[in-house]
């Protein structure tokens, strides 16, 4: 064991945060149950840092937190008003790319989308929506994929290769003809080797893939993000 406290810490918006070796600033933060905002990132598959809503000044040099080794001594600022305003943007940014209609989506209230831009405070889309048109793939007995709804985050992508050993999805195209690629003949999800029991069917962050026959399971007021106060 180290003998000073600045061995074994770094310091989150002024916070002691205990640092293990390996530790990115997101997972070591996560484990002292301190949220650093962040969409494609989790504690189960490796990180992509695709989404860059983690984005955090490290000792004043903007890094991606999921990736970003946290180092002891470190002092690392993420609510700042100009960090804020950026994930707003970015947040404001990915719900003009889709067609993200929370109301009427079955992931409404376990989004982390949804949930990210409540407590980013957003009220306004800011930027004029693109409205794609993307076919819905209902083609699988188990799970729906709703590309509009697809942040692109790879969640899925990297479940299905590390986890499942199926490498069912990729990602394809460039800018904003970028989009999840199915690996199957017809490149439709029903075709492919994607089982509802796979963790890829389960992990995405938002409403693009979702196991068939559950929405609406948990009531209004039950669900994980109805009862989080984002006043703050
Ligand atoms: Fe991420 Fe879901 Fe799109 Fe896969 S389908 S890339 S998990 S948003
Ligand atoms: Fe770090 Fe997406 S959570 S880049």
């Amino acid at each position: 064991m180290s003998a000073a406290g600045r061995d074994d810490f770094f310091e989150l918006d002024g916070q002691r945060v205990p640092l293990q070796p390996g530790d990115t600033i997101l997972r070591a933060a996560a484990r002292a149950g301190l949220d650093i905002p962040h969409l494609c990132w989790h504690p189960d598959v490796s990180a992509s840092a695709s989404c860059r809503l983690c984005t955090v000044l490290a000792d004043d040099r903007p890094v991606a937190a999921c990736v970003a080794p946290a180092v002891a001594g470190q002092k690392v600022e993420c609510r700042t008003a100009s960090l804020d305003t950026q994930r707003l943007r970015l947040l404001q940014m990915l719900f003009v790319e889709g067609n993200h209609f929370c109301p009427g989506c079955e992931k409404s209230g376990h989004c982390l989308l949804q949930a990210q831009a409540e407590r980013a405070g957003m009220t306004d889309l800011h930027f004029e929506a693109l409205n794609p048109e993307r076919p819905v793939d209902a083609s699988h007995p188990d799970v729906l994929f709703e590309p509009n709804r697809c942040i692109l985050c790879q969640l899925c992508v990297r479940a299905s290769d590390e986890m499942d050993g199926k490498h069912v999805f990729a990602i394809g195209g460039h800018g904003i003809a970028t989009r999840l690629l199915i690996d199957s003949p017809s490149g439709r999800l029903g075709d492919s080797a994607l089982s509802v029991d796979d963790r890829a069917a389960h992990i995405c962050p938002v409403g693009a893939l979702l196991p068939k026959r559950v929405g609406f399971a948990v009531p209004i007021g039950e669900r994980p993000f109805d009862t989080e106060d984002t006043r703050g």
